[in-house]
Order: C-alpha cells, then sequence, then structure tokens
C-alpha cells in the first residue's frame, strides 16, 4: 500500500536549499561567430542581447558539467549527496538517445540511492522539474531532490545558419529542493500551458537533428504567453506583481525579457538578463539565471522569485518560489 499523503496542516513546505551552475570552458563571442558567418557584433546585441556563450568541446559530456553544477548545488545547502532521494533532470540534449542524463549525473555526484529521471518540456523543463520537486517533498514521499537544467544546444545548432548559430549555448543549473520553507512560502504553485498547433515553428527532427525557427513567430508567442502565465501565477498564488524581488523569466533574447517585463510591470533593475553572458541554454537558462542572480547581489534569503519559460511545443511555465526560505 502506498503510504498516504499527511494532512494539509501538516505537510513539509518545499523550499530551495542551495543553487549550483557550471558551463564548459570554451568561450565564443560574437566577434568568433563574425569571423567565420555573415553576421556582426553589433547586429547580434541589438536583436538579442547575447555578447559571448560557451560550447562543450567534442571529448566534454554533458554529464560532467551538469554533475559539476549539482554537486556545487548540494554543497551550497550544507547537505550530502547520500541524501538525494531523486536527480531530475531536464534537458533536450542528453549525452546519447540512451540512457538519460540522470543515471550518469547521479552516479558522478554520489547520490547513490537516488530516482534518476530525465524530463523533456524544452525551454520549460527546469520549472516542470521544480514542480514536481516540490510535489515529492510536499507529499512526504522525499526529503530532498535534486532538480538540473542541463543542455549542449551547441550538438543541435546549424552552425552555418546565422540566424540561429549567433542563439544558442551550453551550460547546466541546478537547485537541490527539501523541506523547511514557513507555512505559505517555500515553493508555490505553478502554472503549466501548452499548443501544440503551432510545433512547426521551433522543432528538431530525429533524422536532422538541427534546432529550426521561425524567429518571429516565436518571438510574438513567447512574449504573449510568458506574460499570461505570469499574470496567472501571481493571481493563483494571491502574490500582487510589487512583491515580486526578482523575475527571471527564459533567457533566449533580451528583448523578450524586456518586453515581457514591461507589459507585467516589473521594473529592470529587478529582472535577470544573464543572456548576455549565456546565450540561450534552453532548459539550464533559469538555473543559470538563479545561480548568477544570487552571486550578484540580487537574491537574499525569504526574496520573492518568479519565474517563466516558453520554449518548444510550443510549452509554457510559470512559477514562484521564496528564495532559500527556511
Ligand atoms: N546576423 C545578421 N543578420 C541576421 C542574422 C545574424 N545573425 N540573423 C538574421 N539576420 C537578418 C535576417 O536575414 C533578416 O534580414 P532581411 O531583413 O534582409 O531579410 C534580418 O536580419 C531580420 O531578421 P529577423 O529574423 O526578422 O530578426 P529578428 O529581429 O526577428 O530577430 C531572432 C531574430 C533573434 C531569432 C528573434 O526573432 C528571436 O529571438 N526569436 C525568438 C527566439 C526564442 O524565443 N526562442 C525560444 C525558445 S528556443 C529554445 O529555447 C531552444
Amino acid at each position: 500500500m502506498p503510504a498516504s499523503p499527511p494532512p494539509a496542516d501538516a505537510r513539509p513546505t518545499p523550499t530551495i536549499l542551495g543553487v549550483g551552475a557550471a558551463v564548459p570552458d570554451q568561450l565564443i563571442t560574437n566577434a568568433d561567430l563574425e569571423a567565420r558567418l555573415d553576421t556582426s557584433d553589433e547586429w547580434i546585441v541589438r536583436r538579442t542581447g547575447i555578447r559571448e556563450r560557451r560550447h562543450l568541446r567534442e571529448t566534454e559530456t554533458l554529464a560532467q558539467i551538469a554533475a559539476a553544477a549539482c554537486s556545487d548545488a548540494i554543497l551550497d545547502a550544507g547537505c550530502n549527496a547520500a541524501g538525494v532521494d531523486h536527480v531530475i533532470i531536464a534537458t533536450i540534449t542528453p549525452d546519447r538517445l540512451t540512457p538519460g542524463l540522470a543515471p550518469a549525473v547521479a552516479a558522478r555526484v554520489g547520490a547513490q540511492r537516488a530516482g534518476v529521471v530525465d524530463i523533456n518540456a524544452a525551454c520549460c523543463g527546469f520549472l516542470y522539474g521544480l514542480d514536481q520537486a516540490a510535489a515529492l517533498i510536499e507529499s512526504g514521499r522525499a526529503e530532498q531532490v535534486l532538480v538540473c537544467g542541463a543542455e549542449a544546444l551547441s550538438r543541435i545548432t546549424d552552425h552555418d545558419d546565422r540566424a540561429t548559430a549567433v542563439l544558442f549555448g551550453d551550460g547546466a543549473g541546478a537547485v537541490l529542493v527539501g523541506p523547511g520553507a514557513p507555512a505559505g512560502r517555500g515553493i508555490g504553485s505553478f502554472v503549466f500551458g501548452y499548443d501544440d498547433t503551432l510545433a512547426d515553428t521551433l522543432y528538431a527532427e530525429r533524422e536532422t537533428p538541427l534546432l529550426r525557427m521561425a524567429g518571429q513567430q516565436v518571438y510574438r508567442h513567447a512574449v504573449h504567453r510568458m506574460t499570461e502565465a505570469a499574470q496567472e501565477v501571481l493571481a493563483r498564488n494571491r502574490v500582487g506583481v510589487e512583491q515580486v524581488d526578482y523575475l527571471v523569466a527564459h533567457q533566449a533574447n533580451a528583448r523578450i525579457v524586456t518586453a515581457v517585463a514591461d507589459a507585467l510591470g516589473v521594473a529592470h533593475e529587478k529582472v535577470s538578463f544573464n543572456v548576455e553572458w549565456t546565450a540561450n541554454t534552453s532548459a539550464a537558462s533559469i538555473p543559470l539565471a538563479l545561480a548568477a542572480a544570487e552571486r550578484d547581489g540580487h537574491l537574499k534569503p525569504g526574496a520573492l522569485v518568479g519565474m517563466v519559460a516558453f520554449g518548444a511545443g510550443f510549452v509554457w511555465a510559470a512559477g514562484l518560489a521564496s528564495w532559500k526560505d527556511r
């Protein structure tokens, strides 16, 4: 018989205990792209806000980078890998078609008794993982869950197509989720949505695994859906936009992030523009931005952070969490 969940007033309240990030050391600047494509630093910065990105070398694996981010998150939380119950990896670019990334990452970090699973929800994958981790903690089925967004988008990028080659980067970010937030705080309710009628505007096929995108259409829908999802998640959690201390929108394009922040009425100094240094890293973009925000002093314990994402599917997602609130 499965254990029945604890009564509502006795439920553990999930929170983010620690955060970690890792990127490959191979740096690709706009000048590097200028040297081999019909593009310019001026165009890339003006249209996307991106200045640099990092790409894995052929000899490196994504599991190495993801494990580094996960180890960092466990250390930051002051916890031990042996206590991790589940490793959830959000990715669309695992090192192999199968097995997924999670077993290799769990083994590398020393999470010996963990459940291991990969999830694919494109750029929303990390938020799906965070929601599932929160549910596992809340129900009492787990004590510690690692959630990692990890991508090697350079491996599914057409490096000869200037319209997409400049946009993508590699990296991994992770959080450790556990109980301990004060009642009514911690990781709140999430909002999810999808529209598969527009699947052909952003995709990669199995036969030719390269990202193809109708940029302007994706742009328009990304702004609209992320704004709506963020508004809905605020309403669902009964939080006013003025209560949000920091906003992390999926880091695809600084203009998209600006448009969403403006539509929501969030001042730009409370918004992540980490895309400048990472480019678009799909499922890794939000946890990488969270780690950078904390490093730069934007996220203090108890701060309320809004997260929203949009990607291939189309899929969109939004969530709220108070930062390291225990
Ligand atoms: N350098 C120079 N010129 C370029 C480049 C480049 N790298 N790329 C395109 N151009 C040219 C085009 O050829 C076009 O030229 P033309 O006017 O002579 O035809 C011109 O620039 C404008 O092209 P657009 O595609 O209209 O440029 P836009 O301003 O829309 O920017 C971009 C393109 C950056 C892709 C934008 O549409 C975008 O960010 N879209 C959304 C991306 C996104 O959100 N993805 C989300 C999820 S994807 C994922 O996360 C895996």
